[in-house]
């Protein structure tokens, strides 16, 4: 079990107190260090762009939190005995979060390291697609894992990533989302996130597993490439305007993601695969799939066992696709 720095601790603290407030006794007895050491952490906390008040009957207050992604920060969003997060690195800019995260793999890196980056400058989309990732604008993050999982099952992971997305971000915002098989998380059809699972392993065995996850959080219709306009939208453009917390939603994705992690490793893809039928705009509805120059058209009738989509072609077979970009029939 990892345990939490202690500015983390007080963070998380603050936050749980709300309105109430906390004494500099009481922060120093729950972090079994000094009154000064207290002082201390509240002091750097305010220059890193926290409003904490001090009353002299209330103790202090967490009134305001930047919109910064700061490891401690979310470190103090998520439980101590986790996977997904159990290293966080946040970085101003990389070309990709994903690349990164398969280099330190290469190297070694724990399961559940994540990696965060402000902005990407060739974050990498599905297909062989670009994603924009503009500065402190969404979540442009990278999760590493170890499933212990045959290559031929590695759709679950994609699947329970979507679920957690979905979860994390409707109870969050509140907004009505949907999923579009495989990966994307749409708003009124238009997507909203995306999911990118690359593979790394032999054919019998997954090495290693990273999700890279870009969620567009605060990016203004005006600001996506016009060639995005039509099909791409954010949250804020979906909140009518209203900007959300980009740590807020990283520290709920980032728990989401771990329990849905841990329901697949715990054998229980069947209660996933439910739940994301249940927020699915593709199942039932009649598709053409696009897969290089193949395109196959029929109705998405359910997932099977390892998460391909079962897609009863015109033809009446049923066949299992586990790729490929989907449009609904009008
Ligand atoms: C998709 O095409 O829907 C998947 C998009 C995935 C984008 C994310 S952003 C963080 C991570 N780093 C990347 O380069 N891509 C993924």
């Amino acid at each position: 079990m990892l345990s939490l720095p202690n500015e983390t601790k007080l963070l998380a603290a603050l936050r749980a107190a709300g309105p109430g407030g906390l004494s500099a006794e009481q922060l120093a007895r729950l972090l079994s260090c000094n009154r000064s050491t207290v002082l201390a952490h509240i002091q750097s906390w305010c220059q890193a762009g926290y409003e904490i008040l001090s009353d002299p009957h209330r103790g202090f207050r967490l009134v305001e939190e930047p919109d910064r992604l700061l490891v401690a920060d979310l470190l103090s969003r998520i439980t101590e005995n986790r996977i997904v997060g159990s290293e966080i690195r946040v970085l101003p800019e990389l070309p990709s979060t994903s690349d990164l995260v398969e280099q330190l793999a290469r190297e070694g890196a724990a399961e559940g390291l994540t990696v965060f980056a402000e902005s990407q400058t060739a974050g990498r989309g599905r297909l062989g697609r670009s994603w924009f990732s503009p500065g402190g604008q969404g979540l442009w993050f990278s999760v590493l894992l170890r499933p212990p999982l045959h290559p031929q099952a590695i759709t679950r992971i994609t699947i329970a990533a979507a679920t957690a997305l979905m979860r994390g971000l409707q109870e969050e915002t509140g907004l009505p989302l949907q999923i579009k098989w495989p990966n994307d998380i749409t708003a009124r059809g238009r997507k909203l996130a995306g999911i990118l699972t690359e593979l790394r392993g032999e054919l019998d065995k997954v090495k290693e597993v990273i999700v890279g996850i870009g969620v567009n959080v605060n990016v203004a219709a005006s600001e996506f490439p016009a060639a995005l306009r039509p099909v791409a939208t954010s949250l804020k453009i979906e909140a009518k305007g209203r900007a959300f917390s980009r740590p807020l939603l990283a520290g709920a994705l980032l728990r989401e993601l771990d329990q849905d992690y841990h329901r697949l490793l715990h054998g229980d893809f069947a209660s996933l695969a439910v739940e994301w039928e249940q927020h699915c705009a593709t199942l039932g509805r009649d598709v053409q799939i696009q897969m290089g120059r193949r395109t196959l058209s029929g109705r998405a009738e359910a997932l099977d066992e390892n998460g391909a989509l079962l897609l009863r072609t015109e033809h009446g077979h049923l066949e299992r696709v586990i790729g490929g970009d989907v449009s609904l029939d009008k």
